[in-house]
């Protein structure tokens, strides 16, 4: 009945027994949560789904090559689990991760663990046991120290639709990509990218979609380094306090070129998994900081770039300058 934060191969997971209602409504309160949004909840076997939902064969294709991983299917719930768990929804997200101490967590535990990601609502989710602990201690009975998570960005969500093709609402290390090559047929939620048409200049920003955010507003500019160090250089006064999360050969660039500005290195261009890897960690980093502007790269939209891109988007609220 109590509730636990533990490491998964994605983010940090704030988890309770998937079947008890109490405790997962505890989640929601921990988490400052709307009660509607849903819960993954996390087996530690690919068969323990049977339980929980209605399987078919989508779901054992998928199970096959991505299972233990980061990799969430939406399928119809069984009455045990818990209106509460699922948001009152008909369906249930069901996840089973790979990490050795999530994997050995829920085997302990005998039943499946409802876990959202163990930040505060509306902020990054905790990619090392340091930012789990920041914002779960005090609301939670223990957080399990697992270090840094090793991939950094939340699960690849995917809905099988009931012509076994796949809807994918959230994208994550287990591509498009990877998923068609088993032979499945996936099609990207409008959610995932949102409306933005390629030849926009300017996106004002909407709260609504500000999700990931930090306190400081973000800036994607999608241009050269060139592009990027005039923008920055006619836009803002020299008493602004700014930021900028740079890919590694172009940090020294710009650094040479702007007086008084703090260079977060973002990994090299293309090299997606660690940008992954660090993105909530530089913006959580950033935060401790009076920041009046913080910039950021632009991700391509293909493979985990689109990961990248769906969570930057979010942070930006969709403030994108085209250069
Ligand atoms: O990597 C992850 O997925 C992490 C780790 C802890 O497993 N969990 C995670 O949970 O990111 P959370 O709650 O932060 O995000 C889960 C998302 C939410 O946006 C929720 O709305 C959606 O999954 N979701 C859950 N159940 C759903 C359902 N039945 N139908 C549609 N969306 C669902
Ligand atoms: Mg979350």
């Amino acid at each position: 009945g109590g509730l636990v934060v533990f490491p998964t191969e994605t983010v940090y997971g704030l988890g309770a027994d998937a079947t008890n209602p109490e405790a997962t409504s505890n989640i929601y309160k921990a988490k400052g949560r709307p009660s509607d949004n849903p819960l993954i909840i996390h087996i530690s076997d690919p068969k323990d789904a049977e339980e929980y939902s209605f399987t078919n064969s989508t779901y054992y294709s998928l199970a096959e090559r991505f299972m233990p991983g980061p990799l969430t299917v939406i399928l119809p719930s069984k009455d045990t689990v818990p209106l509460t768990t699922r948001g009152g929804l008909d369906t249930v997200a069901i996840r089973c991760p790979e990490n050795p101490i999530a994997k050995e967590f829920i085997k302990l535990c005998n039943v499946a663990i409802a876990a959202p990601s163990a930040n505060i609502s509306g902020s990054p989710s905790p990619t090392s046991f340091e930012y789990a602990y920041a914002d779960m201690n005090g609301r939670v009975d223990a957080i399990i120290d697992g270090g840094d998570c090793d991939f950094g960005l939340e699960s690849t969500i995917v809905k099988v639709n009931d012509d076994g093709s796949l809807t994918m609402l959230r994208p994550g290390k287990i591509t498009k990509e990877d998923i068609e090559s088993i032979g499945l047929k996936v099609i990207i939620a409008d959610a995932v990218i949102d409306t933005l048409k390629d030849d926009e200049k300017a996106i004002s920003p909407g709260m609504k979609y500000k999700h990931y955010a930090p306190i400081a507003p973000v800036v994607l500019l999608d241009g050269t380094k060139e592009q990027i160090v005039n923008y920055i250089r006619e836009n803002s006064s020299v008493k602004t306090n700014i930021a900028i999360l740079a890919y590694k050969e172009e940090s020294e660039y710009i650094k040479r070129l702007i007086n008084d500005i703090d260079v977060y290195e973002f990994g090299t261009r293309g090299d997606e998994t660690t940008q992954a890897h660090l993105l909530f960690k530089l913006l959580r980093d950033t935060d401790k900081k009076n920041y009046s502007v913080i910039y950021a790269p632009l991700p391509q939209k293909s493979g985990i770039g689109l990961a990248l891109y769906n969570r930057m988007i979010r942070a930006a609220a969709h403030n994108i300058i085209r250069l």
